[in-house]
C-alpha cells in the first residue's frame, strides 16, 4: 500500500481459448500495474471451453518469458456469471469476444465491457489478431498489440483513480 485513498480495480482480460492472448494481456498488464503502483485485481478467461484447466500455450509462455513475464503458472478458465459483478472492467481481445460478452452478460451487470485496443490512438475497434494459428512470430506481434494495449489502460484507469480521488 502506499498511502492515500486505495482504488481497487478489478480487470478481467477474455480471448477465445485463455491461452494465448488474454493470458499474455494479463500478465503484461500485471507487471505494468505493479511497475505503476495501480491496484487492481487481475484474472484472465476464454469464451470457450476447449482448454479448462489448462496451462498458457507454450508459445505464449515463450514470449512472456523473452520480455522477463512468467505467466506459466495459470490455468485456463472459462468466463461465468460472477465475472459481470466481480470486476469493473471486462476487456475482449477481439470483436467476437465482445459480442459474447454482451450476449452472457446479465441485464444488470456491472462491469464495463470494452476491448484491449480500444484506448489506443487510432486502434478504437481492432482486434489483437489471434496467434493460435501462426507461428512465434505472430506471438511476437500479439505480444507487442498487446502491451500497447496494456499501456493505454494503465494511464486510463491512472487517470481514472485521480479523479476518483479529486
Ligand atoms: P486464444 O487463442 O483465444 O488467444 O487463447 C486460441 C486458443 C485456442 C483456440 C483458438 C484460439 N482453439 O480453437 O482451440
Amino acid at each position: 500500500m502506499h498511502g492515500g485513498i486505495e482504488h481497487k480495480f478489478g480487470v478481467l482480460f477474455v480471448c477465445l481459448g485463455n491461452i494465448c492472448r488474454s493470458p499474455m494481456a494479463e500478465g503484461a498488464f500485471r507487471a505494468a500495474a505493479q511497475a505503476r503502483e495501480l491496484a487492481c485485481t487481475l484474472d484472465s478467461a476464454g469464451t470457450a471451453s476447449y482448454h479448462l484447466g489448462s496451462a498458457p500455450d507454450p508459445r505464449a509462455i515463450a514470449v512472456a518469458q523473452r520480455h522477463g513475464i512468467d505467466i506459466a503458472g495459470q490455468a485456463a478458465r472459462q468466463v461465468e456469471r460472477d465475472d459481470f459483478y466481480r470486476y469493473s472492467h471486462i476487456i475482449a481481445m477481439d470483436r467476437a469476444n465482445l459480442e459474447t460478452l454482451r450476449t452472457r452478460a446479465p441485464r444488470n451487470a456491472t462491469a464495463r465491457l470494452a476491448m484491449l485496443m480500444d484506448v489506443v490512438e487510432g486502434q478504437r475497434g481492432q482486434p489483437v489478431a489471434d496467434p493460435y494459428y501462426g507461428d512465434d512470430a505472430a506471438f511476437e506481434t500479439a505480444w507487442q498489440v498487446i502491451n500497447r494495449g496494456v499501456d493505454g489502460w494503465i494511464e486510463k484507469l491512472l487517470r481514472e483513480a485521480a479523479q476518483q480521488s479529486a
